[in-house]
């Protein structure tokens, strides 16, 4: 091993020391990391300095890199990097505020969902802000017998949030951005393509309802399976430093971000992100 791993508690997460991912990774190290993040979930790579370009060849590593429906919220140049901003130009913000105000897993809104997502801190607030993040196999392996037989081979339908008018953003999708972006179906529960562990793959921003069944039984299962997804033991929650970079796996993690401060004009919360597409899920 060429860099030093330590675990971030029981639920998910490990920290990654002494790894300069500004530089090229041999395919060594690579490897290292892949099998990391297969068997942490979340990877947080410490003391970063990374321009856009670094950022992007990391990713690029590992698959090709969606491109956000918001796409007047991209790096200018940059495509590929999607910023997440409470900072304001004219009153106007200049990248998303609030990519993630509920449970979910990243482009679970399209038909390919993500491998991946890199979020790099650039500037954070002293408090407030972390991200909270859960793990899937966990909450699947312990979900009740009841619920599991429920949700069994059920698909659900999936949305982008910003396309969802019960959901509350600051910053919504003009109509060709939502137009780009139409409700997909996926299963309640997927199967990891690389682990083959089973997780729970619904989630409270994406998922509106269950197919075939009442609107009144989908409302009611998905409120349980989202109330237990997000059972303390299942977490890992996330205090940002400057020059961290976190990369986890939305085939079986769900992540939610602290909005709690966002309307306090002292609060400033500034990253980079990029999303590597994946599978449809199975
Ligand atoms: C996201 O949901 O992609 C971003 C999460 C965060 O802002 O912490």
């Amino acid at each position: 091993m060429k860099f030093d791993i330590h675990s971030l508690g029981d639920a998910l997460g490990a920290e990654i020391i002494g790894l300069d991912l500004s530089a090229p990774l041999t395919d060594s190290v690579f490897a290292d990391i892949h099998q990391a993040h297969l068997d942490y979930q979340v990877l947080v790579f410490r003391d970063q300095s990374l321009n856009p370009q670094d950022q992007i060849d990391f990713s690029r590593r590992f698959g090709h890199l969606d491109q956000h429906p918001a796409n007047d919220a991209v790096l200018p140049d940059f495509p590929d990097v999607l910023v997440l901003s409470t900072k304001r130009e004219n009153g106007a913000y200049i990248g998303l505020p609030d990519a993630g105000p509920l449970w979910h897993s990243d482009l679970a809104y399209r038909k390919q969902t993500a491998l991946g997502t890199t979020l790099y801190a650039l500037e954070i607030p002293e408090s407030g802000g972390d991200t909270r993040f859960a793990n899937m196999y966990n909450a699947y392996d312990a979900l009740p017998k009841a619920l599991k037989d429920a949700v069994d081979e059920k698909r659900g339908t999936f949305l982008a949030g910003r396309n969802n008018a019960s959901r509350a953003f600051k910053r919504t999708l003009n109509q060709a951005q939502q137009d780009a972006v139409p409700a997909v179906t996926h299963p309640i529960i997927r199967t990891h393509p690389e682990t083959g562990r089973k997780s729970i793959f619904a989630s409270e921003q994406h998922t509106i309802r269950i197919e075939g069944m009442s609107e009144a039984e989908s409302a009611k299962i998905l409120a349980a399976i989202f109330a237990h997804a997000a059972l303390p033991e299942f977490t890992y929650t996330h205090k940002w430093r400057v020059g961290d970079l976190t990369f986890w796996d939305n085939r079986c993690v769900q992540h939610i971000a602290d909005l709690s401060r966002i309307d306090d004009p002292a609060y400033i919360r500034h990253m980079h992100r990029t999303t590597v597409e994946g599978d449809a899920p199975f």
